[in-house]
């Protein structure tokens, strides 16, 4: 989809269709609105008197201009109270423009925004978020059906903008880049396993790094047995896909001592292993490498961008399946670090293999890490599907990446990670065992990261309710939700030091 701005009279632009937004309560129209209105001879009032058209937020009108305008149609959408605009309603009113057209087969439209530029959002962060939405609520997942229907996805979107030109172009750009660094995360995690395994992964990384001139290694098993990378592994010794350790390494900001380690789960396929996982829902564990996908569309995104900034990313990637050669429960395994571990429950691989993932991307020289990992059950328990959870052991960076996940919208809840926890992962003939029992269980999951991390500054996000969604909403569709790309690439934006 093109998106581009215009910057003629609204009465004066030809379209199939034409969206505009309209606040609750607005009885004196005014700007482009008050425009439409009097070439429309007042209808547009007149059906507002009438209650017939709402400025409640998320309500649609479409009204049929017949020859009144050179629009064929205009849609009407309510942004509701002014006083609560903000930029998800921004968002928001892009989902429904998208949705709407979709329904009505229309391929191009426009797009007027002149007349919601005044109400305390920066120009250039408003076009930012209508373009963010647009893109992200246009996303289908091409899938293998072979009856090649039609998914009547809009290939144009003109916007109608009052500002300077500098400031739409880069809305414009950055709003798009956020959005498909999104969009390659849900690709990446609605594919299935048996076309995403760990080497496909590998390659799509390695398109990443060519694409974008960055260095890159992909460890293969023979190396991690070098390495001593007991974790990945242990996990991936019952599959017959390979395990691969990969590694992409952007250094853009050469004065800098400041980089960013970003480390994604990326199990391909989560059988739980021989602590087998139930049979209902087990294809979704095809998203078990969500976080490996929000990473490379993090690293997809910085790279398109040219930030500069220093960031390495690793993945972990691995099958969790089972066979006469897997991990048992009860084996004791030796990671990277040195540290033991006694599994418990091979369903809990996820630790074991960013537990190798973290003590690398440490020795690659990383100074403060960042996880992001579809890791547990009980995080699904606590914040449901669409608030992911954060651990970190350094106040002042968590509140950091705070405040970035409030600039783009995406939920996210704090959990303390308190040390008297750390007494459900001891174990009797290990350094550690990778269940902590039924309580606290993203906790107790978190600490034990915890102990491969010791004293880098880190956060830790567990995924494993937002990565994927059982239901649509205007910007979401089910599957991936390539959740935390936006977040991850605003944070290296706003940290460049
Ligand atoms: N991949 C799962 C976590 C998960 C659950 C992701 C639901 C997405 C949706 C993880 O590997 C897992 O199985 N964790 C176990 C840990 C337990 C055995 C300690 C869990 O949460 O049940
Ligand atoms: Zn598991
Ligand atoms: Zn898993």
């Amino acid at each position: 989809m093109k998106i581009e701005p215009i910057d003629y009279a609204i009465t004066s632009v030809e379209t199939d269709l034409m969206a505009i937004g309209y606040f609750k309560d607005e009885s004196k129209l005014h700007g482009s609105l008050a425009e439409i209105d009097e070439a429309m001879n007042g209808d547009i009032e007149s059906l507002i008197s009438q209650n017939k058209i709402s400025g409640n937020f998320k309500k649609t009108t479409i009204i049929y201009t017949f020859g009144r305008l050179p629009a064929k149609c205009l849609l009407i959408i309510g942004l509701g109270d002014k006083n609560e605009f903000n930029e998800n309603v921004i968002k928001e009113m892009a989902g429904v423009v998208v949705k709407t057209a979709n329904k009505q087969k229309v391929k191009n439209i426009i797009t007027c925004l002149s007349n919601i530029m005044d109400y305390g959002i920066e120009d250039e962060d408003l076009i930012h978020c209508f373009v963010e939405g647009t893109f992200l609520a246009n996303y289908s997942f091409k899938g293998y059906s072979t009856n090649n229907e039609d998914k009547n996805q809009i290939e144009s979107m003109q916007l109608l903008v009052d500002c300077e030109k500098d400031k739409v172009i880069k809305g414009i750009e950055s709003g798009t880049v956020y959005a498909l660094g999104t969009n390659m995360a849900r690709d990446l995690v609605n594919t299935p396993g048996n076309l995403m395994t760990p080497t496909d992964i590998a390659k799509r990384a390695v398109e990443i790094a060519n694409k974008y001139k960055m260095e890159y290694e992909i460890l293969e098993k023979d190396d991690m047995e070098r390495l001593g990378m007991g974790g990945i592994l242990a996990v991936s010794q019952g599959s017959e896909q390979l395990p691969k350790m990969i590694v992409l390494k952007y250094f853009n900001a050469k004065d800098s001592n400041n980089v960013i380690g970003l480390v994604g789960k990326g199990l391909t396929f989560d059988a739980g292993g021989i602590s087998i996982k139930p049979r209902s829902n087990m294809h979704i564990m095809k998203s078990d490498m969500g976080g490996g996908a929000t990473v490379l569309g993090v690293m997809d995104s910085i790279g398109k961008m040219g930030l500069d900034a220093n960031v390495i990313a690793v993945i972990p990637s691995a099958e969790n399946m089972l066979s006469g050669a897997a991990l048992k429960p009860g084996d004791v395994i030796k990671t990277m670090s040195g540290k033991t571990v006694e599994v418990i429950n091979t369903d809990a691989e996820g630790r074991l293999i960013l537990a190798d993932g973290i003590t690398y991307i440490k020795k690659l020289g990383a100074t403060r890490i960042i996880d992001v990992a579809t890791l547990t059950g009980a995080i699904v328990t606590a914040l449901g599907d669409i608030t992911t959870g954060a651990m970190s052991n350094k106040d002042d960076f968590i509140k950091e990446f705070f405040k970035c996940t409030k600039k783009t919208g995406e939920n996210i809840w704090q959990l303390p990670i308190f040390s008297e926890y750390k007494e459900q992962i001891k174990s009797d003939i290990a350094d550690l065992k990778n269940t902590g029992g039924s309580k606290a269980g993203s906790i107790t999951a978190a600490l034990f990261i915890e102990a491969f991390i010791e004293d880098t500054p880190w956060i830790h996000l567990d995924i494993a309710g937002t990565a994927w969604s059982g239901k649509e909403t205007n910007l979401i569709k089910k599957g991936g939700t390539g959740v935390m790309v936006r977040s991850l690439i605003q944070y290296i934006r706003d940290n460049i030091k």
